[in-house]
């Protein structure tokens, strides 16, 4: 396996590796790297069939589709047969029926942060993607955290915040009304975490708080709120905190949604087709416990 640095702060392309034959050392090996690189991984050039995705998935921990479920408006997005694979995807079949969500996460994001255990890892795997185009654009949001002042990082690391499925559901456009059930809003996902947290594998402060799924502060006025996360959401999408993966087929992206945020980008017409699998994280845990 051979490692190289995709941007200073995060991401890292890993070559000459297969993922359906890690031994136990090799598999800590590659998780001591992904902390190292601030939890993204490229992984190149994989042959992965579903049930291969899945079983590396579960090296993870727990799987969204197994032990615990998704959002009710993902369930029809769900590869038939394989509930722990979420297809995106702007393809249809011969009748006309999608063959996954469209335009999926074309918003900043941490993966499932509505949830009281949210999401940790997501893995997703290109199996069709745009000879250019469709890009997924990750930010650090540890290093976004460490270049904050630290009368800044003092002023948020008590605060909490609501984050609500609703906030994605009602303004981020890329839903219709078709595409959404009552469960979805039946009080599941909706939950309330630290604004900084601590990364339970590195021990690392990091912010937690997304542009798709926080709602508000608690204990703010809606436009102090909306000023304080409007900032944040702006620091943390400077250039240097982000990097922009340009897609191969059969790469194998890791990212970890407890201290990034990422977003795809909708600017392609081709056809693009992905797996994702969705590792069920611990309660985020804020840094001052
Ligand atoms: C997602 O948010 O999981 C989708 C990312 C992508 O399609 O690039």
């Amino acid at each position: 396996m051979h490692v190289s640095r995709l941007s200073p702060a995060l991401g890292a392309e890993v070559i000459n590796s297969d993922i359906r034959s890690l031994s136990n050392d090799e598999f800590a090996r590659l998780r001591q790297t992904w902390n190292e690189a601030g939890g993204l991984l490229v992984i190149r050039n994989q042959q992965l069939e579903a049930d291969d995705q899945v079983a590396f998935a579960r090296r993870f921990g727990e799987l969204f589709g197994e032990a615990d479920q998704f959002q009710e408006s993902v369930l029809k997005n769900l590869l038939p047969g394989q509930p722990a694979l979420y297809r995106v995807s702007n393809k249809v079949d011969s009748s006309g029926e999608p063959l996954g969500r469209a335009r999926a996460g074309t918003y900043w994001h941490s993966d499932v942060s509505f949830r009281r255990q949210p999401a940790q890892a997501s893995l997703l795997y290109g199996i069709e993607v745009p000879d250019h185009g469709g890009d997924t654009q990750f930010a650090s949001l540890s290093a976004a955290y460490n270049g904050l002042s630290e009368a800044m990082q003092t002023l948020l690391q008590p605060l909490n915040a609501v984050h609500d499925f609703r906030v994605a559901a009602v303004s981020s456009g890329t839903y219709s009304t078709a595409d959404l059930n009552s469960g979805d809003f039946d009080g599941a996902n909706r939950w309330t975490h630290p604004v900084v947290v601590r990364h339970p594998e590195t021990t690392k402060p990091t912010l937690y708080v997304n542009p798709g799924f926080t709602s508000h502060l608690e204990g703010f006025e809606r436009t102090e709120s909306d000023a304080l996360l409007g900032y944040l959401y702006q620091h943390c999408q400077r250039p240097e905190f982000v990097y922009r993966h340009r897609w191969q087929p059969r790469d194998l992206l890791i990212w970890d949604n407890r201290c990034t945020m990422h977003c795809a980008i909708s600017d392609y017409t081709a056809d693009r087709y992905l797996h994702r699998a969705t590792v069920i994280a611990d309660t985020p845990v804020s840094y001052m416990a």
